[in-house]
């Protein structure tokens, strides 16, 4: 393990906690994050005495001014080089059923490792002279890197009543690591899944973000599912779930299909709400299903239906409603256009609409689409391929020519009433969206002097009179 501690803050916390002659360990995700290979820059630190005190004596000896002491939590946190590094005394804890907060007393290391969440998270390192590098692992931390496996110290009913933000951590950390759960660890998700009602939504959402985020989100989709707990916080997604028959004619299972859009989305975007978009796409399926004797199964304007359905679930999961949401919202509204033009042949006007619609974010959309091509005939696959290249291309073509990402109508209204000498009426709204059609149809190109050529012959058709 030495060979981690290299960097000399290690060296230097040796030190600290030697003349203060307390016991002192690294511990925790850093702890973790160095068997696993994956690059940390926050580090843990746990003492058998005050962590505030020492976290104080380091700062005094690396120069650094400032200390956030968290007074009430027993903590203290300093910043050195990008390194965040936290200190805490160690802990013996047992937890109030009716809330987080737990009830802390001082403990020892054997306690503190007690109290944490998995395995693979209570192992701790020495940083004391005498024995630093060493790995204290009660609980099998290391073994379970190896053959990846989640598994809590504890009873995981205990650990998890304690604090049921862990069950959401649990699942986080099965898909980040794409690890197993161990048996009984994924019976207690099921028996204890009622507790995580005493958690806000905010830390739900914060962990459900983090699993949206990772490689292969379908694996802790999958988990929440399968262990009841999406329903507490989504139950709209649940929904999605099942096939239905009638007739002998079914339709596909939506929310493995949602999340087969979202793992294909993954290598293509880094962006959360492009994920989340691929989440919500077809949220509003379940509400518009319907079944015609002719046409078999339906889901008719689930796209506007689901546009709808975003900022109540946004404001639910406590999502921003800002801008993320109304992008969510418009890739959810459009995400079938781009399909349709691969389904049947693509005009020209097809492809400026959606242009004027999307604006910057065709791309986007466009990488949604891809993701949402996810038909099992090979035949199809390999012509719906070839057609969204082919709308691509289309799209580039077009928007060479007419620039029309971030349209801007060419006349205003303004203008309309001055050429024509009238005040605000239902006239000059006719004109400026008759203008916009012109230009969609390919009628006139996408410049001034087309556009004001087009509402003088309309302007006189119309009967009205240039000034
Ligand atoms: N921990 C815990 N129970 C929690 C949260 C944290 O036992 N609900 C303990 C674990 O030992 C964890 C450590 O506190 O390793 C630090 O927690 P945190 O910084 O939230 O997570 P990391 O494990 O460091 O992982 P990540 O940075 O990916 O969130």
């Amino acid at each position: 393990m030495q060979e981690h501690l290299k960097h000399p803050i290690f060296n230097k916390i040796s030190q600290v906690a030697d003349e203060l002659q307390v016991e002192t360990y690294v511990i925790g995700g850093f702890v973790r994050d160095i068997i696993l290979e994956r690059p940390s820059k926050d580090i843990d630190i746990v003492c058998v005495g005050s962590g505030i005190e020492l976290a104080k004596a380091i700062a005094k000896a690396l120069d650094i001014k400032k200390v956030s002491v968290f007074k009430n939590f027993g903590t203290a946190m300093i910043i050195y080089q990008g390194w965040e590094i936290e200190f805490v005394g160690a802990r013996k804890e047992s937890y109030d059923r009716g809330s987080r907060n737990p009830l802390v007393e001082n403990g020892t290391l054997e306690d503190d490792q007690n109290r944490r969440d998995f395995s693979i998270n209570a192992m701790a390192i020495c940083l004391n002279k005498d024995r630093f590098g060493e790995l204290v692992d009660p609980f099998g931390g290391l073994k379970d890197c190896a053959n990846k496996i989640i598994r809590t110290p504890l009873d995981p009913k205990i650990t998890f009543s304690d604090d049921p933000l862990r069950m959401m951590r649990a699942i986080r950390f099965a898909t980040q690591l794409n690890f197993e759960m161990e048996a009984k660890t994924y019976k207690a998700l099921h028996s204890e899944k009622d507790r995580i009602t005493i958690i806000s939504q905010e830390r739900i959402t914060d962990e459900l973000n983090k699993i949206i985020l990772s490689k292969v989100p379908s694996i802790g989709f999958k988990h929440l599912f399968d262990t009841g707990l999406l329903n507490y916080f989504f139950p709209e997604m649940v929904k999605l779930y099942g096939v239905e028959i009638r007739n002998g004619l079914g339709h596909k299972d939506n929310f493995y299909h949602t999340l087969q859009v979202l793992d294909n989305i993954c290598p293509n975007t880094d962006s959360l709400w492009l994920r989340w978009a691929a989440i919500l796409h077809d949220i509003a399926k379940p509400p518009t299903k319907r079944f015609d004797p002719k046409h078999g199964w339906t889901f008719h304007g689930h796209e506007d239906r689901g546009a709808r359905m975003v900022p109540e679930i946004f404001k639910k999961l406590k999502l921003p409603l800002d801008s993320k949401m109304k992008y969510v919202q418009k890739l959810v509204r459009l995400h079938l256009r781009p399909i349709a033009l691969v389904k049947e042949t693509v005009t020209d006007s097809a492809v400026r609409r959606l242009l004027l619609e999307a604006g910057e974010d065709v791309d986007d959309l466009m990488t949604l689409c891809s993701a949402d091509i996810t038909t099992k005939n090979e035949k199809k696959l390999k012509k719906y391929k070839k057609n969204f290249i082919l709308v691509e291309e289309k799209i580039k073509e077009v928007e060479e020519k007419d620039h029309l990402r971030n349209w801007q109508p060419p006349i205003s209204g303004e203008d309309i009433m001055k050429t024509f000498g009238i005040g605000p009426s239902k006239e000059v709204g006719q004109i400026k969206n008759a203008i916009k059609e012109a230009m969609l149809e390919g009628e006139i190109q996408n410049n001034e002097s087309e556009a004001r050529e087009f509402m003088h012959q309309l302007g006189i058709t119309m009967g009205l009179n240039l000034v």
